[in-house]
């Protein structure tokens, strides 16, 4: 029964009178709208100005609209320092922010307006587990910078620094680029981790295709957001509940698209996590099976080519890359998209820009295979994620260089301490033992600056920005801060690790492992109190998605 309808809930009403609700609005059917502005970073800047658009369309679809917002974490402001710790970790509060709202309020349906990386995964669990009709709104990425003549991004800002290190840059050109890389609102512009969650949520069917695409400060991005608020109250009407939308097909195709799109590491992880909400089993080998057959089709930085989000746009979008996959049979047609389209209408109706040349077809691909893949070994029993970015596969074995901080391997990079064949490894920054599993952009990027990328590889129970690259493995299962493998790893240890056999490797004797084993100590806990302390008690291993229990 309504709030209208039920006479005990009078007091209700008076609420709903107090928010200028007439009587015949509370009778409509109630669309939440979850947008996660925050004014803390440019990704999610454009949401509130979103959040009215969507409300204009619920209110001429017949619906009520109710917006509220969650809080969100940038990983580019966090980089490099202790905040970082509370990026992953806000993936867990904005689900559970949504998640509460939802059953607070029983919304009839649902918009989620999302952006930086967390809020996407993050939106796409809670609204697995409220399971009302849903559409998800992808605000869009930032246009790309233009410096000394190029396209850039965030990930040449990163790189700068390396450059900086080693002499290539001075410390004017870094800022001066610095004021030129993000000329405003939007997720940061190529294939990093969120424009692959935005075009996850395309392809689970959650999102409409050729909406999110659109870029930040678009002019046509405030009329999608409207049609994104006409759509909630269609999915309503057809019922379109997450448990239907979310099906095994639909997350194949999810997975695809991120093999396909040349995609983040991150979205492993998030993948994991979406899965485990959705009730579908789904374990990690799964999504290195596909990566391993699936070629990269965009030519987007970081992985598959030089094209920005912009580029991939004005191409004709995640639409034309369905198109090209769904050609291919590389896509499973029996899913439900969120504008009720079928994905052959999707593909038919793309618009390709005559001579584009950002999509690929599936027969001459950018790069053969997808960009990551899941290694397993003595060295991550469980797993774990390489990020082969289009670099062919390849065996590298070295001495291992270990640092229990990402600060402390940072400071050895700027020192010139690691040289040439040398096998990084950071531990005890997983998700029980960061906590909050950093993401190590601050070690790739000076790494590959300093040209480094492709001679030193790195091996981390943390995370990669969608913006590292280089010879880079993260994820690896079971964590140092629960006594996994690499928490016994010694400087001088061989490490190898070979990509096509999908291998990761420590070279010790298993007497000399077991003796280090039973030696072994967990660290003292930085953190005692509060919501970090909450997440090392809960949160679960990289390889189930990080999820709290
Ligand atoms: Fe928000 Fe990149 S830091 S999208």
């Amino acid at each position: 029964m309504s709030i209208a309808d039920d006479p005990d809930r009078a007091p209700a009403r008076s609420h709903l009178y107090a928010m200028g609700l007439s009587e015949e609005e509370q009778r409509r059917p109630v669309v939440g709208i979850a947008s996660t502005w925050t004014g803390t970073m440019p990704c999610n800047l454009t949401h509130r100005e979103l959040a009215a658009h969507v409300a204009e369309g619920v209110r001429a679809a017949g619906g009520t609209p109710m917006e509220f917002n969650t809080i969100a974490v940038s990983d580019n402001l966090t980089m490099h320092t202790p905040g970082m710790r509370a990026s992953l970790v806000s993936r867990e509060v904005i689900a559970d922010s949504i998640e509460l709202m939802g059953r607070a309020h029983g919304f009839d349906a649902l918009v989620a307006i999302v952006g930086c990386d967390k809020t996407v995964p993050a939106a796409i669990m809670a609204l697995a587990r409220l399971d009302v009709p849903s559409v998800v709104l992808y605000s869009g990425t930032m246009m790309p910078g233009r410096w000394r003549g190029r396209d850039v991004t965030i990930q040449d800002m990163w790189e700068a620094l390396g450059e900086r290190e080693v002499g290539r840059l001075d410390q004017a050109d870094l800022d001066d680029l610095a004021r030129h890389a993000c000329p405003g609102a939007g997720t940061c512009a190529a294939q990093y981790t969120a424009n692959t969650m935005g075009s996850v949520a395309d392809f689970l069917g959650l999102a409409p295709f050729g909406i999110g695409d659109i870029p930040a400060v678009a002019e046509e991005k405030n009329a999608a957001a409207r049609r994104v608020g006409e759509l909630a109250m269609d999915a309503l009407a057809r019922d379109a509940r997450p448990s239907r939308v979310l099906t095994a097909d639909a997350l194949h195709n999810a997975i695809v698209s991120v093999a396909a799109m040349g995609g983040s590491t991150n979205a492993v992880l998030h993948l994991l996590a979406i899965a485990r909400e959705a009730g579908l089993p789904l374990v990690i080998d799964e999504i290195g099976e596909i990566c391993r057959r699936v070629p990269i089709i965009t030519g987007l930085k970081p992985s598959g080519g030089p094209y920005t989000a912009l580029d991939l746009w004005r191409a004709g979008g995640t639409s034309l890359v369905a198109r090209r996959l769904l050609e291919a049979g590389l896509l499973r047609e029996n899913v439900t998209l969120a504008d009720g389209r079928t994905l052959a209408d999707v593909a038919a109706q793309a618009e390709e820009r005559p001579g584009q040349e950002v999509v690929a077809d599936v027969t001459r691909p950018f790069k053969p295979r997808g960009a990551l893949a899941i290694l397993r070994g003595s060295l991550a029993p469980d797993g774990c994620v390489l990020k082969l970015g289009g670099k062919d596969d390849f065996r590298h074995e070295g001495p291992a260089r270990v640092f229990d901080s990402e600060n402390d391997c940072y400071a050895a990079i700027q020192e010139g301490r690691i040289v040439a064949g040398d096998v990084i490894v950071v531990r005890y920054e997983g998700p029980a033992g960061g906590p909050g599993m950093r993401e190590m952009l601050s070690i790739t990027g000076p790494l590959v600056g300093r040209g480094l990328g492709t001679s030193v590889a790195l091996v981390t129970d943390g995370r990669f920005s969608g913006v590292s690259h280089g010879l880079v493995i993260g994820h690896v299962t079971p964590e140092a801060y629960h006594g996994g493998p690499i928490a016994l790893v010694r400087d001088g240890d061989t490490v190898v690790i070979d990509s096509a056999a999908g291998t990761l490797d420590l070279l010790v004797p298993e007497e000399e492992l077991a003796a280090r084993r039973a030696a072994w100590r967990r660290p003292e806990r930085a953190v005692e109190r509060g919501v970090l302390a909450k997440y090392v008690r809960t949160v679960g291993s990289a390889s189930d998605g990080a999820v709290t229990a």
